[in-house]
């Protein structure tokens, strides 16, 4: 089921008409409804993500809904070579105007807990894969001096770090530098950077790994949220879609909390889970495992 119409949306219809956005990991969750938002405004979208029959069905779904044009690319951010692949084939259709980098992994896990393949399955993701992905645009979009404007999605975690997702919280937190660093060395020749940090917004993906056990439909607000509930969807899709339009033009290297003021009051992460004992972390593990296992069945890349 889809999750907006266009009456969710604070903007005026093909707003985005002839913009190009690409959206990793834009087959579920935050990534596919902001898809959904870009193609009701008139862009015409990209969305990428390992399991490629979950970006055709979603592209076909947001299609079916809304018309326009949606393609999944089957992609495994991890892998350099993949990434040129999948650029060079969409930039065959045009240039890129905009890119979010939204793809990632993550699972709560004590720290000393965690093997060197555990942090690399979600550093090879979020810190090197994004980050290879804004090249990949980059150098593209500097050599034809085409401007662009690049979102990149983080946590809260960036500023006052992430007990229990240490690899999450350091790879998200360089890709804030990379943020703030390519904002000053790009911003000259048009292509703007900035970043969201969302707080809670109940997706399948992040409840399975970080909340493992409790469904999305039955999750109650974390009572330290100061608005005493989760995000909503289109309240994302509204601010990345403020981001990636030439509206937003005088914003560049700025990373925007859509919290709720989580993180102001409590820190916004799972420092909690300290009073977590063995027999906690290992049931967490056990069910963060399967749904791994599930999901790494359907991948086709
Ligand atoms: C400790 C774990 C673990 C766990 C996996 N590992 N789960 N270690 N505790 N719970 C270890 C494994 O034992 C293994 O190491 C290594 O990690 C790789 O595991 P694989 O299952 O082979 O990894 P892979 O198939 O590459 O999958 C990557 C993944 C997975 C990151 C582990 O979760 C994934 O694909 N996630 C994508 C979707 C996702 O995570 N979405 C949530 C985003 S939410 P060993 O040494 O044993 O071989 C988010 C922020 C939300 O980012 C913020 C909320 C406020
Ligand atoms: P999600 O549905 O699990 O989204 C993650 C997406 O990334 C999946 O579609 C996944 O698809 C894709 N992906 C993972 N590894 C990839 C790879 N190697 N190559 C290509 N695609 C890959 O979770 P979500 O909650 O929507 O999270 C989306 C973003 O929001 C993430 O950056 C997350 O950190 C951030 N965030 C979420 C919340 C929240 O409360 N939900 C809060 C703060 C930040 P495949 O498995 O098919 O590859």
């Amino acid at each position: 089921m889809t999750d907006l119409t266009p009456d969710d949306l604070m903007f005026r219809p093909g707003l985005m008409k002839g913009q190009r956005i690409l959206i990793t990991g834009g087959g579920t969750g935050l990534g596919k409804v902001m898809a959904e938002a870009c193609l009701i405004l008139g862009a015409e979208v990209y969305i990428c993500g390992r399991r490629g029959g979950v970006v055709e069905a979603t592209a076909k779904e947001l299609m079916d809904a809304h018309g326009g044009k949606c393609t999944g690319v089957a992609c495994d951010i991890r892998v350099p070579e993949a990434i040129a692949e999948m650029i060079e084939t969409v930039w065959a259709d045009g240039p890129l105007t905009g890119l979010i980098n939204n793809a990632a992994g993550n699972f709560i896990s004590r720290t000393e807990d965690l093997s060197a393949r555990g942090f690399d399955a979600i550093s090879n993701i979020v810190f090197r894969g994004s980050f290879f992905v804004t090249l990949e645009c980059g150098k593209r979009w500097l050599a034809a001096g085409d401007h662009a404007s690049v979102v990149s999605i983080l946590t809260t975690w960036v500023w006052n770090g992430g007990p229990f997702t240490v690899p999450s919280a350091m790879s998200k937190a360089g890709l804030n530098v990379m943020t703030q660093s390519l904002a000053v060395e790009w911003g000259n020749r048009g292509i703007r950077f900035n970043a969201i940090a969302p707080g809670p917004f109940p997706t399948e993906g992040a409840w399975a790994r970080l909340n493992p056990g409790a469904g999305t439909e039955s999750e109650k607000a974390d009572p330290t949220i100061p608005l005493n509930r989760n995000g909503e969807m289109r309240e994302l899709a509204n601010l990345a879609v403020y981001l990636l339009d030439p509206g937003s033009a005088y914003v560049n290297g700025q990373t925007i909390a859509i919290d709720g003021g989580s993180h102001l009051k409590s820190g916004g992460g799972f420092g909690r889970l300290s009073e977590w004992g063995d027999s906690e972390w290992e049931a967490a593990r056990n069910s963060i495992r399967s749904t791994n296992e599930k999901d790494r069945a359907q991948r086709t890349v």
